[in-house]
């Protein structure tokens, strides 16, 4: 190695201690989703449809069809949550939806929540998914439903059971995504 490809690959420590840090932090706030923000909601969701089996949709969902999910779960004062970068990027969102439609159902929900990829693996999924919980039960809410892939989903296995949900039920081959068979996991958290 000549001197200057040494000097170069090898700086004094004193110049590594002023090197500013690598990656820029990751900074983020919460706040209720509005109605804006759903073409980058139903992109992080359409990201997920096109390329996992994390979520059992094939097609990609419209935005008129995002909207009214939103304009619905709003409606009935469920929480629909979004994590926004300083610079105002969506970087992820969370949501209650009802579970069914017939009324005797109507303390149960069934939650939803999707990070950019970019945003995965550094906590923010524990932040979005503590404040859902918290702001369901203000909203009166009384039981939460998880359902998720058995394949592919692992990190939402973790920390749904993380945040105290039970497994209450697996169906084995209930989908068939990507050519190959899959099934769900139920999972519930009462919000005592
Ligand atoms: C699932 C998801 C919301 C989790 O959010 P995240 O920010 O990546 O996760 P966090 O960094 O907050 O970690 C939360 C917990 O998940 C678990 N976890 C995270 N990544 C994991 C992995 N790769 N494998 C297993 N468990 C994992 C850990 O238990 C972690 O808790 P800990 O750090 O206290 O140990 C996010 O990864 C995501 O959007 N994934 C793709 C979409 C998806 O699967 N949505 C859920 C559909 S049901």
């Amino acid at each position: 190695m000549l001197e200057e490809e040494y000097q170069a690959t090898h700086r004094p420590r004193e110049a590594q201690r002023n090197l500013p840090p690598l990656e820029t932090p990751f900074e983020y706030s919460i706040r209720d989703a509005r109605l804006q923000d759903m073409p980058d909601v139903r992109e992080i969701y359409n990201h997920y449809v096109a390329n996992s089996t994390v979520t059992f949709d094939e097609v990609p969902m419209t935005l008129r069809q995002m909207r009214s999910k939103f304009q619905h779960a709003t409606k009935l004062g469920m929480p629909f949550i979004v994590a926004e970068s300083p610079s105002e990027q969506i970087l992820g969102y969370a949501y209650v939806y009802p579970w069914k439609e017939k009324a005797a159902y109507r303390f149960t929900v069934e939650n939803s929540i999707y990070l950019r990829p970019a945003s995965t693996d550094k906590g923010l999924g524990k932040v979005l998914m503590a404040e859902l919980i918290a702001r369901s039960k203000a909203a009166g809410l009384k039981e939460i439903i998880a359902v998720i892939a058995d394949k592919g989903a692992e990190a939402s296995i973790q920390m749904h059971k993380n945040f105290g949900f039970k497994e209450i039920g697996h169906m084995g081959k209930v989908g068939f995504k990507f050519d190959r068979w899959l099934g769900t996991v139920l999972m519930q958290k009462s919000l005592k």
